[in-house]
């Protein structure tokens, strides 16, 4: 375990058998089983120098439900634990002509194996690298490094602090990008916000971004009501209160759902809708899919409608 910053670890994992872990893509994530239930995705840096081992970097989140605190504070050298294989959702177009890659805080991670790939294909790249200040920046020294002796690449840095406080300029930054690069953002919901915006009139299939966290809020759950679900197999039907997820009533009930992040961005909790009016709420489905109302994702997504039935 290194620290990076005051706020995030990077931790290596090792196989305990020596054994080869799958050749990574850049983008991918493994989800952390740590007990109790606690499953988290992170996204995978690098090899950390050897095919036995994986790399990630965990930022500690005070508001989090317990997994950054957990890996921060009880995890430790030597401890075994159980990871997925690793999984991609955020893919990287290398054969692009150009790369522009947006991160913020610890939205580096992905990105910064996405760099560490052009850089050795010899692609150009520009990224796009805000913190609220050096201290809090995540790998910086080593991008730093890469970039100054690069031949194809560009990194440009924001500190909120050394800005007067204002944030990185994104439709700026999208601005710049050549009509023909691929866009590449992991970060915080308000700087994703913006690079939504920011890239509406870029083609669909040039424009990529990882959420990190679930976009509910305290307010959308607020405004939550209590519904119905239908378990089609069984004929049980349960009622989903305004502050419980239909993935936690179904494990509450005994129902063995399957989950990962919890957070409406893993896939791991997708059921098939038989019934039903959902509000779509998770980061996973594409736009069409969520239209089609066929799919659901239980951990984060409610309903429109009295009653959903899902194939369960
Ligand atoms: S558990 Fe990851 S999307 Fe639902």
């Amino acid at each position: 375990m290194t620290r990076q910053t005051a706020q995030v670890l990077s931790i290596v994992l090792e196989t305990l058998n020596q054994e080869p872990l799958p050749a990574l893509r850049p983008g991918d994530h493994i989800d952390l089983h740590l007990g109790a239930g606690l499953t988290r995705s992170y996204s995978l840096v690098g090899h950390a120098g050897s095919h036995t081992r994986y790399e990630i970097a965990v930022a500690l989140d005070l508001h989090s439900r317990g997994a950054s605190r957990h890996v921060h504070q009880q995890l430790r050298v030597g401890d075994e634990i159980e990871i997925s294989g690793p999984r991609n959702l955020f893919e990287l177009h290398a054969e692009a002509p150009h790369s522009v890659l947006i991160a913020g805080g610890i939205g580096i991670t992905p990105v910064w194996s996405m760099v560490q790939e052009l850089e050795r294909l010899g692609r150009p790249w520009t990224l796009h690298f805000a913190a609220r200040s050096r201290a809090h920046a995540a790998y910086l020294e080593d991008i730093e490094t890469l970039a100054r002796g690069s031949v194809c690449g560009r990194l440009v840095t924001h500190f909120d602090d050394e800005a007067g406080g204002v944030p990185l300029d994104i439709a700026a930054a999208v601005a710049s990008a050549p009509q023909d690069a691929h866009l590449y953002c992991c970060g915080p919901a308000a700087m994703l916000n913006a690079y939504e915006g920011a890239t509406a009139k870029f083609p669909k299939d040039q424009v990529h971004l990882e959420r990190f966290g679930s976009t509910q809020t305290a307010s959308s759950l607020a405004s939550a009501q209590e519904f119905e679900v239908v378990l089609a197999r069984s004929g049980q039907k349960l009622t989903v209160p305004a502050h419980q997820s239909i993935l936690d009533v179904l494990l509450d009930n005994g129902v063995n759902a399957q989950f990962g992040c919890m957070q409406g961005v893993c896939g791991m909790c997708e059921v098939a809708l038989l019934d039903g009016v959902p509000d779509h709420r998770d980061q996973i489905l594409s736009r069409e899919t969520q239209l089609a109302n066929t799919r659901l994702i239980v951990c984060c997504s409610r309903s429109r409608s009295p009653s959903l039935t899902i194939d369960l």
